[in-house]
């Protein structure tokens, strides 16, 4: 059997846009509601623990409610057809729970915990205790913090995501406002040549080898589908 090409998807908060998920720099998103450096910087932790452990309890409870879209399904279904890699930067599961077999989280995950003392001890939360405050306890007595990368901090995943997109065959990008480094840096770690497509209902501006697809995460895919000739995917 022939080997499958290799399709690298890059996700930001508008692939969950649909899935109920507040996006962060959309009117009305996120960091319109709260000061980004309170709630996501590492000076943000140090200053007032306790707002943070409450904003990530609050993200969690909205993403217990959510549910996958098609354009999440979709992108499990092209595992039919490609090695599909997704490398997200959402800290939602949307993804894994849509069925997707490679996940990469640049930002980190959501639904995880991690010792402060010791950074590699990572802890998944159940859905009946989602709450963690400065008094969370691991099981080794130390305090732990959101599993979430602050803004000031390293991007421990990036050289393995950077890896990833300089095998692909194909490169999708999808609901990002390019705004964030060094996650908006991966395109450029696509080999020449390589078909390149972003879908965005209001993309940021992008180099002119990259195919924009102006439309939602849902829609897009499907025009994604048929362009790669690969049928609507379900
Ligand atoms: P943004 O909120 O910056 O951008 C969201 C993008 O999604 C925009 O380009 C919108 O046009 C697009 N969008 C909105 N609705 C959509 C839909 N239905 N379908 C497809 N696209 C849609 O989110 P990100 O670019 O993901 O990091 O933000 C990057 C990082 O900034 C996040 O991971 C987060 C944030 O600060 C951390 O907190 C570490």
């Amino acid at each position: 059997m022939e080997k499958k090409k290799r399709l690298v998807v890059s996700t930001g908060a508008g692939i969950s846009a649909e899935s109920g998920i507040t996006t962060f720099r959309d009117a009305g998103g996120l960091w319109e509601q709260y000061p980004v450096m309170d709630v996501a910087s590492a000076t943000g932790f140090r200053r007032n623990p306790a707002l943070i452990h409450k904003f990530y309890n609050e993200r969690r409870h909205q993403l217990l409610l959510a549910e996958p879209n098609a354009a999440h399904r979709a992108l499990h279904d092209l595992e039919r057809f490609y090695e599909v890699y997704v490398i997200t930067q959402n800290v939602d599961d949307l993804h894994e729970r849509a069925g997707s077999t490679h996940v990469v989280h640049l930002h980190g995950e959501l639904m995880k915990v991690r010792s402060i003392p010791h950074p590699e001890r990572v802890y998944t939360l159940s859905p009946d205790s989602l709450d963690t405050s400065v008094d969370t306890r691991d099981e080794y007595g130390d305090p732990v913090r959101p599993h979430i990368v602050f803004f000031e901090e390293a991007v421990p995943m990036m050289e393995p995501a950077a890896r990833i997109a300089s095998t692909a065959d194909i490169f999708v990008v999808i609901g990002t406002s390019l705004n964030v480094y060094p996650a908006a840096s991966l395109m450029q770690y696509v080999r020449p040549g390589v078909p390149v497509y972003y879908i965005d209902p209001n993309p940021a501006p992008v180099p002119p080898n990259v195919e924009v697809i102006k439309a939602t995460a849902t829609e897009g895919m499907k025009i994604l589908a048929r362009k790669l000739g690969v049928g609507v995917p379900s």
